[in-house]
Order: C-alpha cells, then structure tokens, then sequence
C-alpha cells in the first residue's frame, strides 16, 4: 500500500487529536503542520518533521497527498479551497464554513476537480452509532416517528470562561448550535436516512455578557481574574437551544443543545421511537445501546464485536469489554477517508463529505433564521 504524505493545519485542542489518530493508521504519516506564529515549535512538540507558520508554504513544498484543516471556523473556506487548488485531498473540521454560499463554493469545486473530500463528523463512527443505523435500516425499529435528544456540556458555564467561538467574527452567527447540534442532527439524519424538512429554534443566552480576556487565556490558569485583565463584553450568540424538527417522514424531532449545563462535560443523547421498537443511547454510557420493547424484556446490546451488526464491527477496534471512545472514533473515520484517497474514490460514502458539510451550513442557516423569526422555516 502507498504511504500517505499528511500536513496538518491548526494544532490546538482538536489538531493535536487529528494527528494521534492519523498515526494509528500506520500508513499515513504527517510529515508537516503548519500553526500561525509558532509551526516549529508546534511540530518539536507533536514530534513532525517539519513545521510552517504559513500553510500555504506547507502546501507548495511538501508534496502533500492530503491535508487535514484544524483551524477556527472562519479560515476554514480559504484554507480549503488553496488545497484543492493545488490537487490535494481535504479532511476538513466542522462547521464547514461561515455562510452557505462559501460551502457551496467548496462542494462544486470538489465536485468539478474530482477530489475526494470529508468533514470531520466522526460521531457518527461510534460503535453503537453505526448500530442504530443498521437496526433501522434493516427495518427492526419499523418506521422512525420520534426522535429525542441533544449534546450538552458546561465549558462556558462560567462568565469568565471566553473563546474565539464566541465572536461571530470567527465562529459564525449561530455557537451551540453550530459547534454542537450540528453533530447531533448529522448522526440523526445519517442513523436514519430521512432529512429534517421543517424547524423551529429558540436560543438561550446564560450570560449576556463575558469576561473577555486581554491577554491570552493560557495567562490566567490558575490566577484569579483582576479587572484590568478582562473586558466586559456583550455576547451575541446562543449559549443554550432548543430545536424541533419535522422529518421528511413526518417524524417529529427534538434536541437540547447547551455550551453551559453544569456537570455535563460532552453527553449527547439520541433516542429513536419506532413503530416495532425504541432505541436509546447516551454518549456517558457509549459502550452500550438500549433496545426498548413492549412485548417482551428491554435489552442492552454492548459494544462488542461478535454480536453487533458489520457496520459497527467495521468501526470497532477491540474486543468486546475494552472500552472505546471519542479518539477511536477518529481513527475509523480517517481509515475510511484514506480508503477512499488511495482508491480515488469521490463517491459518497459513510463518513461525512463537502456535500454533508453543504448541508450542515443550510441547517444552520435555517436555524438562526427560526430563531430570529421565532417560526418554522422550511429547509
Ligand atoms: N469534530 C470535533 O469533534 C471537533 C472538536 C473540537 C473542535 N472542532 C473544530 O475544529 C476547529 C478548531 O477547533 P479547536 O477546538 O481545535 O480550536 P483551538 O483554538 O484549540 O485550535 C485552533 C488552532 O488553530 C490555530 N490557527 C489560527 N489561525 C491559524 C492559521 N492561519 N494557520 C494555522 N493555524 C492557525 C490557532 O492558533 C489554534 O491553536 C474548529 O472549527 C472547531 O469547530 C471539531
């Protein structure tokens, strides 16, 4: 097998973790990265042959095969569109982009250029995902009507807790939602097949303004915030949302999304009701899926290999009992992308695509407009 040549751009929280799993493929070696202001420093500390601080110096020197895009949401469209400019495959951090235009830019240029593309939904690799997909598509749920649920966690609980995510400026005019929800309405409508055709959205703001701070934040760890080192500053995105939607079925779907609910650290709940049975699945218990029945026992399948269906064994790495998690499902969904690279393979597959990034830009564009309007809005 040809061995991959991978640049990765942006080494933050989300790179750094891009990189691990690339390196548990063991075919693919990132042999670059590129990080504004510091690309050396960030490649001594990933251990990486090489560092840029410019990713288009990175691009046009390395003889790259693909390059994965790990950098706050508002470079995301540029950043993409000099790697397929210069031929090479992109994996590409949600959300897609800012607005619907820039992602359909992306999707006609991919699409024209034959060149095989993702958007980092690795979600929807978890083991006991990739079930409930195949339980309903099978037709042992019977026909989906309800599906329930959200992702919430606590990271902006606090005012003085600040991010880029939360200047529209970087991050886009929605932030739970976009950050978050869109994970979960991407897994629902991958797990079921239908798409959501209707929405109504009403956003929530615990703090209406935050501590933002003037020095960088790793300045503060550990020190108490003094006023001269922060400045109060209003807040123009949704901390918190409730959403429904209508399924193309007619199903009815509703989600919670919160930045801000104390003591939730990365949980997000999928329940599906069908009309043979119900399924329920936390990502604080992932190992397991419930199975709900009315005429006989409930049951909970467990992530393991030898009775779950293919499509979870092709994303299971160990044995049954041997706990796996949000990097494995990293390492699944890169597996497949570079399936796909090596064989030139453009076609949609089951790891998210530019064209699913399409999407997820106009289901974000209609849930600020149901927010705004407090009304349903077709998509
Ligand atoms: N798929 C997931 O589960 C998941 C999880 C977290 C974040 N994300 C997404 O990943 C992206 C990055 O998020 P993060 O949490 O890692 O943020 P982060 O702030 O931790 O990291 C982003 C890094 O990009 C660097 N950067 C900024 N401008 C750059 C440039 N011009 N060239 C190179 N590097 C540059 C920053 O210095 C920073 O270190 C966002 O789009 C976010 O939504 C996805």
């Amino acid at each position: 097998m040809r061995r991959m040549r991978v640049g990765v751009i942006g080494i933050g929280f989300i790179g750094a973790a891009h990189i691990e799993a690339l390196r548990r493929l063991g075919y693919v070696d990132v042999v670059a990265v590129a990080h504004k202001s510091g690309g050396e420093k960030k490649a001594g500390e990933q251990f990486v042959p090489k560092g840029y601080d410019d990713y288009r110096d990175m691009i046009d020197r390395e003889e790259l095969d693909a390059v994965h895009i790990c950098t706050p949401n508002n470079l995301h469209f540029e950043m993409a569109m000099y790697a397929m400019e210069k031929g090479l495959s992109v994996m590409l951090e949600k959300p897609f982009t800012m607005t619907v235009e820039e992602a359909k830019t992306l999707c006609a240029y991919a699409k024209e250029h034959q060149i095989v593309t993702g958007v980092n939904h690795s979600l929807r690799m978890n083991p006991q995902v990739q079930q409930m997909k195949a339980m309903v598509q099978s037709g042992e749920i019977g026909e989906v009507f309800a599906v329930t649920g959200g992702y919430l966690q606590d990271w902006l609980f606090l005012e003085s807790d600040w991010s880029w995510r939360l200047d529209p400026e970087i991050s886009g005019n929605t932030r739970a939602f976009s950050d978050i929800g869109t994970h979960w309405i991407d897994m629902v409508e991958d797990i079921t097949g239908l798409r959501a055709v209707e929405v109504l959205a009403e956003f929530g703001l615990l703090h209406k303004t935050r501590k933002k701070p003037l020095k960088s934040v790793e300045t503060f760890s550990g020190m108490a915030l003094r006023p001269e080192d922060y400045a109060d500053t209003p807040v123009k995105t949704e901390d918190w949302c409730s959403i429904l939607f209508r399924f193309e079925n007619g199903a009815i779907g509703n989600m919670n999304v919160s930045q801000v609910t104390a003591g939730r650290k990365n949980q997000q709940i999928i329940s599906i009701s069908g009309s043979k049975c119900a399924l329920h699945w936390d990502s604080e218990d992932s190992q397991e899926l419930w199975v709900g029945r009315r005429e006989m026992f409930n049951q909970k399948a467990p992530k393991d290999p030898s009775v779950l269906s293919d499509k979870a064994k092709a994303v299971i790495g160990y044995p049954g009992g041997h706990v796996e998690g949000f990097p494995d499902t990293f390492k699944a969904q890169f597996e497949k992308f570079y399936q796909a690279v090596l064989e030139g393979d453009t076609a949609q597959r089951d790891f998210a695509n530019f064209e699913d990034g399409l999407r997820e830009m106009v289901l974000c564009e209609k849930v600020y407009e149901s927010a705004q309007k407090r009304a349903w809005v077709k998509i």
